[in-house]
């Protein structure tokens, strides 16, 4: 045949793909989320393999391990006793709760490891919902955001790093923003939950911290997330989003879930000029390794491949449960 274009002269040999790669993937756009527990044992979780609910000292370990591979963040989730738990979620600001005694330990000791934290009240709400959820059934957003302030001044006070907002309510970024300017907390950064769906995914992360929506006697509580967060056929108004949480005062911006969205992180990346993160999420990451135990799929593969999507769609940051697996993998080549 007489072509002139032959894309294939750039596949033939290994050193020539490299030269022509156009995205990669490397350990530091990796965030490690890790979740915590008050007992003295270190549990697996059922439907997340491989992802455990750590104890302080086990989570301090892994964490160096996290150090060791190249990571540069953690984002950390407790799972909060039962009897911590209440309607409003107020166990979320004790300064001696769970996650800011490991936000403290972790910064004693691995100092140089990038702290996240999430805010939101689910973990401690025993309605298991994001906001407080009112006697007639409605999460109410005003009310909810002083809690969230607060528990963001609890973390940050801490050592916390970066504040991520997950829970989707209107306003929040601005008054997280100016709550940790008040107490003298200007250098500590939002990574806001920006795009968040309210999705399926979320499954066996809500297993691990046992924090989904409850039935309670009496009291009308809405079964899903529906009213905060984004509904699944939207675009347009993740960009709406975007644009709230930038005005706000968001450092960097985040999509959750990761892989059915990519068009969104895309979207976001040509609207934005901030740092775009996907939220690889449990169910994404329980499905790979259900899938790899069956022998189904290469489980290395389809990992690094997944994570590369990622980049290609625009992302800078990938939240993901893969990152040691993923990090280990890059470093032997
Ligand atoms: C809580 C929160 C959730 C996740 C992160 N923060 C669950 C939810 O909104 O119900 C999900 C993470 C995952 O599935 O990996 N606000």
């Amino acid at each position: 045949m007489d072509l002139t274009y032959r894309p294939r002269r750039l596949r033939r040999s290994s050193a020539l793909r490299s030269m022509v790669r156009e995205n990669g993937i490397k350990p530091s756009d990796f965030i490690y989320p890790l979740f915590v527990h008050e007992g003295n044992e270190v549990e697996e979780i059922s439907a997340m393999p491989g992802a455990k609910r750590w104890t302080l000292d086990g989570l301090v370990a892994e964490v160096e391990r996290a150090w060791s591979l190249g990571i540069r963040c953690v984002v950390l989730f407790p799972k909060v006793a039962e009897d911590l738990k209440s309607e409003d979620g107020a166990e979320c600001f004790n300064e001696k709760g769970l996650i800011p005694r490991a936000i403290s330990r972790l910064k004693k000791e691995v100092p140089d490891m990038t702290v996240m934290t999430d805010v939101a009240l689910d973990p401690y709400s025993s309605d298991g919902h994001d906001g407080i959820v009112s006697s007639e059934g409605i999460v109410l957003n005003d009310e909810t955001i002083e809690l969230l302030c607060k528990q963001a001044v609890v973390q940050a006070n801490a050592g916390a790093d970066l504040i991520g907002p997950s829970d989707m309510m209107d306003g929040r970024v601005g008054a997280i923003r100016e709550a940790l300017d008040d107490e003298g907390f200007d250098h500590v950064g939002i990574i806001s939950y920006t795009a968040k769906y309210a999705s399926a995914y979320y499954g066996p992360f809500r297993e691990a911290l046992d924090s989904a929506p409850r039935l309670v006697a009496d009291k009308p509580i809405p079964t899903n997330k529906t009213t905060y967060q984004m509904d699944p056929a939207n675009a347009r108004e993740a960009i709406t989003e975007a644009q709230l949480d930038e005005q706000e005062g968001s450092d960097i911006l985040m999509v959750k879930p990761g892989l059915a969205y990519l068009d969104i992180i895309f979207r976001l990346r040509q609207e934005s000029q901030l740092p775009i993160a996907a939220y690889n999420v449990s169910g994404e990451y329980a499905m790979v390794k259900a899938a790899a135990d069956k022998g189904w799929i290469d489980e290395k593969a389809v990992v690094l491949e997944t994570l590369l999507s990622f980049k290609r769609a625009g992302a800078d940051l990938i939240l993901t449960y893969h990152a040691c697996d993923a990090a280990s993998w890059m470093q032997r080549g």
